[in-house]
Parts: structure tokens; sequence; C-alpha cells
């Protein structure tokens, strides 16, 4: 055996533990499904009140057993499992699959029933998967092993998949049939107490049988091992995943716009990002790209031609492919000399390629063998809508004549043709596969791209900065003893100040005359804020007053302010910030939330007083690398407004970066912080003008 989990998914012999002689049992369809695919190794019933099962010798324990077990499958009632797993122990198997249910997933009983179960799994050390799972199946012919209580034995194909429904599973397995799409292992890993989705990436990367791995996962076990596997995982093989619960987390109360902003899952959007994992929404896009990457080379690069026989369908696929980020430029002069000495006139010569409705599989083959010559190319999209008056396996058989030997990746889109029509079925067996629209083709492409992209990114590093801890370790402790447990105003902007981060200072006024002194001392234009009393969004209160250019601005602006307040607590004293007023940037934020699953999330974003409506931020998980720092940067919709949007020169990305990582080597030496805003932090094109100037942290505990 080459893996340890061979025990499991190549086993030379299995004992079905629970198999049982009523037909419709779990117990009975197990093992019926086992010698229905005509499973490669010994079979043993075991079962203490049956001689015989499906005409098979039954023991009535595992010890009965007259050969070595490699694999048990277990199906016996729940209280029974912890003794049937222990006389696996004794017997020597190595591998156990627990159908059984009514474990973790039951609540606390269940769960010290499951502990049990795996401190004996251990003792023994074997290795378990479920239990409450669906089985597995292994469909290598030198295997064929089919240990699942399902209707579907699946076709033969490169696709690992892990699931931890059972029943999304089956129904993943049946369809995936229905389609042609065909696996190498699926294992349905349930509770996961013992092998967990992590195990099985592993399991796959070294897997000769599987290049591409599909999962359908509810939740992760740790999330920091998972994406350290899958991302060298990633690496190799790619990784399409189905996450469910989209929306479920649902936005908690926060306090800061980091935290507001970063109630939908992004933690698991960032995790997968980060992991070059594959995200896909539904089981639909899931077959979509799994069919593309199970069968087509993954394309070199984003520039696509298309080749259709209808102007319509052309136009859609362009438009669909431009908005996923796809290419497609011109055919080159020599594609359309030659296309000229064979086409209609009426033929565009142009991308997409519209060859017109008296196209037939002749001009189907030509055109093709013209176009894949073409270098400006990486991806070939044949469209083909059929009239009555052609046969379409003739045209699909001439499409997969021209195509056959191409390396450049081929999607094919028969519109109108239907499921299971001659032509597609035809253009499968060749592996090229066939989409019923092209915008699956466009979502499918920039999907892998995407993916492409990840693979040949640079691995960044964690960077550390000389910092002041003990100036911030201060601030905590003077904050923790007080009720309001958020930092804000200049004890926010001393923090950022140790961190290196830089800062609009404050200084702070109690009188319209001291203000006045502030100012001039700073130099216009300035911005007044009130201070005390503290309050955390300042502009909702009226208390910002910017761009004030002389002393009298100064003082109606401070008057303002002590109206904008009103009447203090006792105790209070009224008193503002006077800070420099940074003109000429771009405002954007910066900042960190807690997510439950995944701990600190960082943000960058577009920033200001309108962050939670334009919700243009990225995410990543802590730690973060200079890389992903330059990922997030990159990958917002403002990018343009960063980089010099219309003549505007380029602020300085290098210090965002910078202040992004410096923020996540606070997160790392502190962790008292529950949300972090820097909002906002403007950015410059010189480098001594990028500032943050507000900010505020939210201890944990005191929230
Ligand atoms: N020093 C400054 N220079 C330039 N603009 C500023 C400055 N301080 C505040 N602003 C502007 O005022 C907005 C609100 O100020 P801010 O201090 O962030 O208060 P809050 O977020 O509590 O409402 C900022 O988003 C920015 O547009
Ligand atoms: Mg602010």
């Amino acid at each position: 055996m080459r893996h340890e989990l061979d025990a499991i998914f190549r086993p030379r012999s299995v004992a079905v533990i629970g198999a049982s002689t009523r037909k419709g049992t779990i117990g009975r369809e197990t093992l019926h499904n086992i010698l229905t695919a005509e499973y490669n190794g010994k079979v043993f019933p075991v079962n203490p009140r049956a001689q015989v099962i499906h005409s098979i010798k039954a023991y009535s324990t595992v010890l009965d057993v007259p050969d070595a077990v490699d694999l048990a499958i277990i199906i016996v009632p729940k209280e029974g499992v912890k003794e049937v797993v222990r006389q696996c122990g004794e017997k020597g198997v190595k591998g156990l699959v627990i159908i059984t249910a009514g474990f973790s997933e039951v609540g606390h009983e269940g769960k010290v029933r499951e502990m049990e179960v795996l401190k004996v799994v251990r003792d023994y050390h074997m290795r378990m998967v479920g239990p409450n799972c669906f089985g597995v199946v292994n469909t290598d012919p030198e295997v064929n092993l089919n240990a699942t209580f399902g209707k579907t034995f699946p076709k033969l194909g490169k696709i690992g998949f892990i699931t931890q429904s059972g029943a999304m599973g089956e129904a993943i397995m049946s369809q995936a049939k229905e389609m042609g799409i065909g696996f190498s292992v699926v294992a349905s890993i349930g509770n996961k107490a013992d092998i967990s989705s992590n195990d099985m990436l592993e399991y796959f990367k070294d897997d000769p049988n599987t290049d591409v791995i599909l999962m359908y996962l509810e939740n992760f076990g740790n999330p920091r091992n998972f994406t350290r596997i899958a991302r060298e995982v990633s690496q190799v093989k790619p990784i399409v995943a189905v996450k469910s619960g989209r929306t479920k987390l649902g936005a908690k109360a926060a306090s800061s716009h980091t935290g507001a902003l970063a109630g939908l899952d992004v933690g698991v959007d960032a995790l997968f990002e980060q992991a070059g994992i594959m995200r896909v929404d539904t089981v639909e896009e899931l077959f979509d790209v799994a069919m593309a990457l199970s069968s087509q080379p993954i394309p070199k690069g984003n520039r696509v031609v298309v080749v259709t026989n209808a102007g319509g369908p052309g136009i859609l696929a362009t438009d669909a492919l431009i908005n996923h980020g796809m290419d497609m430029p011109n055919l080159a002069p020599q594609t359309i000399k030659e296309l000229r000495t064979f086409s209609s006139t009426e033929a565009s010569f142009s991308n997409p390629m519209d060859m017109v409705a008296g196209a037939g599989p002749k001009e189907f083959r030509l055109t093709l063998e013209a176009i894949k010559k073409d270098k400006r190319f990486d991806t070939i999209i044949p469209i083909f809508v059929p009239p009555v008056t052609i046969d379409q396996l003739e045209v699909a058989r001439n499409i997969g004549a021209a195509l056959e030997d191409t390396d450049k990746t081929v999607l094919a889109c028969f519109m109108g043709a239907g499921e299971g029509s001659a032509g597609i079925e035809h253009l499968k067996s060749l592996g090229i596969p066939v989409y019923i629209f092209p915008e699956a083709i466009a979502k499918t492409l920039s999907t892998i791209n995407s993916y492409k992209d990840w693979r040949s990114r640079k691995r960044g590093k964690i960077q550390t900065f000389k910092v002041d801890t003990e100036r911030v370790q201060s601030i905590i402790a003077r904050a923790a003893g007080r009720k309001e447990g958020a930092i804000v105003g200049d004890e926010a902007i001393d923090i950022l100040d140790a961190y290196g981060i830089p800062a609009a200072s404050y200084q702070y006024a109690s009188s319209a005359k001291d203000a006045v002194v502030a100012a001039n001392t700073i130099g216009y234009p300035v911005v007044l804020k009130i201070a005390s009393p503290a309050v955390l969004h300042k502009t909702e209160a009226g208390g910002v007053k910017i761009d004030l250019r002389s002393d009298s601005e100064v003082r109606r602006a401070y008057k303002e302010l002590e109206k904008a307040v009103g009447k203090l607590k006792k105790g209070q004293t009224f008193s503002v910030a006077v800070q420099q007023m940074i003109t000429g940037g771009v405002e954007t934020v910066i900042g960190m939330t807690t997510d439950p699953q995944f701990g600190p999330l960082l943000m960058f974003g577009l920033g200001g007083i309108y962050v939670e409506i334009m919700k243009d931020v990225s995410f990543r998980i802590h730690p973060l690398t200079n890389q992903g720092a330059k990922e997030m940067i990159k990958s917002i919709k403002s990018y343009p407004l960063l980089t010099g949007f219309r003549g505007a020169p380029p602020v300085d990305l290098a210090i965002i970066e910078e202040t992004l990582l410096r923020l996540a080597q606070l997160v790392k030496d502190f962790d008292n912080f529950l949300e972090i805003d820097i909002n906002p932090f403007i950015a410059s094109p010189e480098r001594d003008r990028c500032k943050a100037v507000d900010a505020r942290f939210i201890v944990r505990g005191t929230k």
C-alpha cells in the first residue's frame, strides 16, 4: 500500500459489519452495492444472527473472519459501535468507515460517544471515516469499491470528491453520472472525527488517479491547517469547492465599519482566495468547472476566440466573456487569409468569428483548423445553434476532428440542442465539454483563470518592523480601567504612532482661543473634531469641521461644535482636537475584525464616511504577507483611483502596503483588539502626505 488511507480506499478485503438480510436496509444495500460494483477483493458480511447474507457466508463477529481484513464498514446501532470497533482493532483491521449516525451531530451525549469510539480507533492505530457518513467509493477498475448505500456508482474519472453531507454527496454523484462526469474516489467524511477534509486533500494530492478535487463543505475543523494544506495541494491540483451557508453567519452587531462590512462570510472567501481554492456558488457551477478541469487543460492565458454559426449567441458569448475579464483579440492576418479561401463572403472574419447560418460540418472543420493555428488565442469556443437542416452529429464530429489534437483549451456550446443529443454526447466522449449557454463558459473560464493566476503568484513573506509595544501596552491598560471599551482620539492615534503608522496628530483645545493658537502652530488648513465627550462616530454627531482656513473660521467651528454637543454631563468638559487638514489624497480604510471561525481578518478598502455604502473592501485572514497585502490593495474595485485616475498622479501604494503589514504586526502582538478601524487613512502621491487621520480600537471583553 502506498498510503495509510489506502486501507480505506484500496482495501484488499472488506468486512461489512451490520450487513443485513432485509432489503431496503442500509446494511443490506451497502453489501449489495459492494457486490454489484464487482469489488476486486474479498467480502465478509458480519452479523451474529445470520448464516448467509446475499448468498455469502456471514460471520458472527469480525474476529471470526478467517482471513485478514483491511477495511470494516460499520452499520451497527450506535450503542454497539464502540465494541465493534474494539473487535476490529483486535482483528488487525486498518481502516474503518462508520456509517452509523447518532454521534456528535446530535449533541453532547453523541459527542461523548464519538470521543469514546475515537479513543479506541487511536489506541489500535486505525484510521476512520465518519461516523454519520454515506460511505466511500473508488472507481479504479483494480479496486471497484462502492461501499455506500446510495443508488449511484459513479463513472470512472479523474475527480476526487470530498463531501461533508452524505445527501449532497449522493445528489452530486447521480447528477454527475447523468452529465457524464466521472470520479476517481468519493469520500463522504460525515462528522470528520478522525479523517478530515485536510487528510483527504493530502491523500488526493498524491493519488495518481486524481487530477481535480471537488469539495462540498459545511464547516472547517481547523481553518489554519486547512489553509496551509489546501495551499500546498492547490499548487499541484486544482480544488473546486461549494461552501454552503454563504449568508448564514449574518451580520453581527459591530462597532466598527470593518466589523459591519465583514458581516457575510468573507472569512470563507478570504480563506479560499488565500489557498487558491476555486469557490463556486451553486452545484451547477461546480459541475461546469469540474467538467472543464477534468477533461481540458488549464488555459495558458485569458485570450479567447469564439467561432459560431449564429450572430446572437456570438454576441451573448462576447458580452459574457468580456464581463468575466476575458480578452478577445482579433484574428491574426494569416488566419483571415486562410479563412477567406473557403468562407462565405458574409462571414465576419472577426472575433467572434460568425460563419453565418448556412455553415455546416465542413465550414466548422475548416474554420477551426485555421483558427487552432492562431497563436493569439488560448481558448477556443465553438458555438453551434442547430438549425433543423443541419445534422448535429456531423457538426460535432467535424468540430471534434478539427480540435482533437490542439493544446488549446476547448469548451463547446450547443445552444438549444438539449442534454443528451448525439452531437453533445460525441464531443463529450472526445473530452470536449459542452455547455448549453455561453454565460456558463464565461464564468467557468474566469474561475479557472483566477486559479491559474493564483498559481503563478509569488509566495509572500511576513514582515516585522521595529515598534514600541510598551507604549501600546500602557494605552491598553488605561483603557481597560474604563467602561467604554473603545480607544479613540489621540490614544488611538498614539497606538498607530507606536507602530510606525503615519498619523496626523491631535492637539487639544478647550477654548476657541486655544483652538486658534493650535491652528496657527499646525498651519492652515486645519480640521476641528469633538474630542470630549468621546464619540465613536463623530460625523454622525455633527462633530467634524473640515478645511478651516482662518482664525475666524476656527472660532466659528469651535462654537458650532460646542452647540452640537449640547449640555454635558456633570464632570465633563468640552474640548476639541485640532488636526492638520490632509488635502488632495484618496480616503482609504484599513481595519481588522475578529471572525468567530477564522480569527482576525484584515481589511483594506475605499474609506471615508461612506465606506458602508460603497462596500468596496477586501479581506485577508491573519497573518498577512507582503504579497497578500499587495493583492488586497489590487483587488478592490476602486483600485484605478489609487493608480492615477484621469491623469491624477498615483498614490504611494508602498505606504498602504506597509501600513497593512504594521497593523498585522499589531494584531499579532496584542490579542486585546476585537475590531480596529483606521478610517480614513488618506493616501497621497507623496509619502509624507499619507496619513491616518482617524482611528478606533474596540478592546476585547469590554464591549
Ligand atoms: N485631518 C483631516 N484631513 C482631511 N480630511 C479629514 C481630516 N479629518 C477628517 N477628515 C474628513 O472628515 C471625515 C470624518 O472624519 P473622522 O475623523 O474620520 O470622523 P468620524 O469617522 O468619527 O466621523 C473623514 O472621512 C474625512 O473625509
Ligand atoms: Mg472616520
